[in-house]
């Protein structure tokens, strides 16, 4: 296999797209293509001050050494969610990223869920009969709601997770099969500030596939953490996307066109307008963040009956 653009020897086959590539010609068309959806989506301009949530994972240090190469101004935030003790999962993940940021001398807060509201993620599961249920919810929750907060305290004019393709599927595939229309309504790459408390949220990698991050950050020199969080195991998502792989190998492009069509889909307006609308939103009685609940937000509720 060769190299669409120079005929050397190719780095990556990606048959869903007909294109091949060396090593050289790849590193410059993953930001290329970045740049486009970045414009196309209309995310962030560079006047505006971004803020990229990084796990320690390929995606986010990708997405991360990708904006910085685009030329934008975007700065780092890992939280500390206290998974697996000392250097277990989550001390590991810091130690990639803080050396990510280090090697670049880039600018990165951290933010430690037990330092700040007294419980780690673990111990917020085992308190909880929602975190006993379900580990990961939990932390969804915690992490929206640190991350909306740095943005909003930093004064950053939006935030960038390390979704990709395969997550947005993954996550459409499992809305999809229960209809969840709420939530139908509000997937998509760019989540508009309903609220004035509540800052913008982009993914800029939702177009590329899992493999081609993975094959970016390998072929950047990106050290990322490979473990895989422990609570996820089993975890539906993960089963969602074995049988999206199976759909793909046999027809090369099913998750692209099952989520670009999801989105022409929405712009055609087949699903019904939201019934939450943004005045309806009051501010947390415990920590001022914008929430649908009478009283306080379910982080505050969360963190608080521990
Ligand atoms: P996940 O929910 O683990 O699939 O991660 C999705 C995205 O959320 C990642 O690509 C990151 O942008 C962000 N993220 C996940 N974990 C953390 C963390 N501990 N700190 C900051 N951002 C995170
Ligand atoms: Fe949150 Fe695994 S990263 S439960
Ligand atoms: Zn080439
Ligand atoms: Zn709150």
């Amino acid at each position: 296999m060769k190299c669409k653009t120079c005929g050397e020897k190719a780095a990556i086959n990606m048959r869903q797209h007909k294109l091949a590539l060396c090593k050289e010609h790849y590193l410059s068309w993953i930001p290329a293509q970045a740049q486009r959806f970045i414009a196309k989506y209309k995310m962030f301009s560079p006047e505006d001050k971004i803020l990229v949530a990084i796990s320690g994972g390929k995606d986010s240090l990708a997405l991360w050494d990708i904006l910085i190469k685009l030329g934008y101004q975007a700065d780092g935030l890992y939280i500390g969610l206290g998974i697996d003790g000392g250097f277990g999962y989550s001390d590991k993940s810091l130690h990639f990223c803080q050396r990510f940021a280090d090697r670049r001398g880039l600018k990165m807060i951290v933010v430690d869920v037990a330092e700040t509201y007294g419980s780690s993620i673990p111990e917020l599961n085992s308190k909880t009969p929602r975190g006993k249920d379900k580990p990961c919810a939990v932390c969804g929750t915690s992490k929206r709601n640190l991350m909306n907060r740095v943005a909003r305290e930093g004064n950053y004019d939006v935030l960038a997770t390390g979704h990709n393709l395969d997550d947005e599927a993954a996550v459409l595939f499992g809305n999809t099969l229960n209809w969840l229309d709420n939530y139908l309504l509000r997937q998509g790459p760019v989540l508009e500030a309903e609220h004035s408390g509540l800052v913008r949220k982009v993914k800029p990698l939702f177009r590329f596939y899992e493999r081609e991050m993975a094959a970016y950050a390998l072929l950047k020199g990106i050290d990322y953490i490979y473990d895989e969080c422990p609570h996820s195991e089993g975890a539906k998502t993960i089963y969602y996307k074995e049988i999206l792989n199976q759909l793909e190998s046999n027809r090369p492009g099913t998750k692209l066109i099952f989520y670009l069509n999801f989105l022409k889909a929405k712009e055609r307006g087949v699903f019904a307008e939201p019934e939450i609308r943004k005045e309806e939103m009051k501010a947390c009685e415990s920590c001022g963040q914008p929430t649908m609940a009478p009283h306080k937000c379910a982080f505050c509720r969360l963190v608080e009956n521990t």
